[in-house]
């Protein structure tokens, strides 16, 4: 029986909006249970839709759902390693969301050839931020846009990567530019929180990492 209408999480549904309907095909490296391209195609989305998963157990999910939908044919399930699936495939707009800036890293730098011919990358790492800005300006990417998200109490940044050279100081690679620049509120959130957590600890014992990583937070905080 077909499902009902799906409902994507905050942090999707924010991802999904930075999705350019004018630029396809469209693929979802990563995509689990499919709930992003299958939205996707329910919002009228016109263009060819990939998705792919390089683990077993999530590929048969993303399959199920897809059928589940009745979305055979409108949405191309891949399995296999990260932009690697694309092969002879023309893609233009890719997203990678919900695992380590390490991984969105290697997956990126594994497939460097095809590279040039996607037009824009919806990125969403969970760790390694500073990693994954330092790997895209590596790859002669730049950041065209860059807010974060906030899910249990995890924030996260939404990174938009077009071609292009790219500039930022070091404390812009470890926090994002244009949050800085923008005053995002969820990242002066994150910040607040994260200067409280270690002035709790400062208060009670001298720990000189700490204190350098004070220094970076406050630094940041001077964009607001
Ligand atoms: C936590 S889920 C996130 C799912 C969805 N993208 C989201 O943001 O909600 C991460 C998924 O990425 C997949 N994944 C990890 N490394 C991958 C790679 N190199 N290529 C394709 N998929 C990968 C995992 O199998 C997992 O299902």
């Amino acid at each position: 029986m077909r499902k009902k209408e799906i409902k994507l999480s905050p942090r999707l549904e924010k991802i999904y909006r930075e999705i350019d309907f004018s630029i396809s095909p469209f693929l979802d490296v990563g995509s689990d249970h499919g709930f992003l391209p299958i939205y996707l195609y329910k919002k009228g989305f016109q263009g060819k839709i990939y998705a792919s998963e390089v683990i077993k157990g999530p590929y048969e999910k993303l399959v199920n759902s897809i059928n589940e939908y009745e979305l055979n044919g409108l949405i191309e399930p891949l399995f296999g390693d990260g932009l690697k699936v694309v092969g002879k495939r023309e893609i233009k707009q890719v997203a990678i969301c919900g695992m380590g800036g390490n991984t969105i890293s290697s997956i990126l730098k594994e497939s460097k050839d095809i590279l040039p011919s996607i037009e824009k990358f919806i990125l969403e790492p969970q760790t390694d931020y500073y990693l994954l800005r330092m790997t895209l300006i590596s790859l002669n990417f730049k950041i065209a846009k860059e807010v974060y998200i906030e899910e249990s109490k995890h924030f996260y940044p939404i990174i938009i990567a077009t071609h292009g050279q790219e500039e930022m100081n070091e404390i812009e690679l470890i926090y994002g530019k244009y949050p800085l620049i923008n005053k995002d509120p969820l990242l002066k959130k994150y910040l607040i929180s994260q200067l409280k957590l270690i002035d709790d600890i400062l208060s009670n014992r001298e720990d000189e990492k700490l204190k350098s990583r004070k220094s970076t937070i406050l630094k940041a905080l001077d964009y607001f």
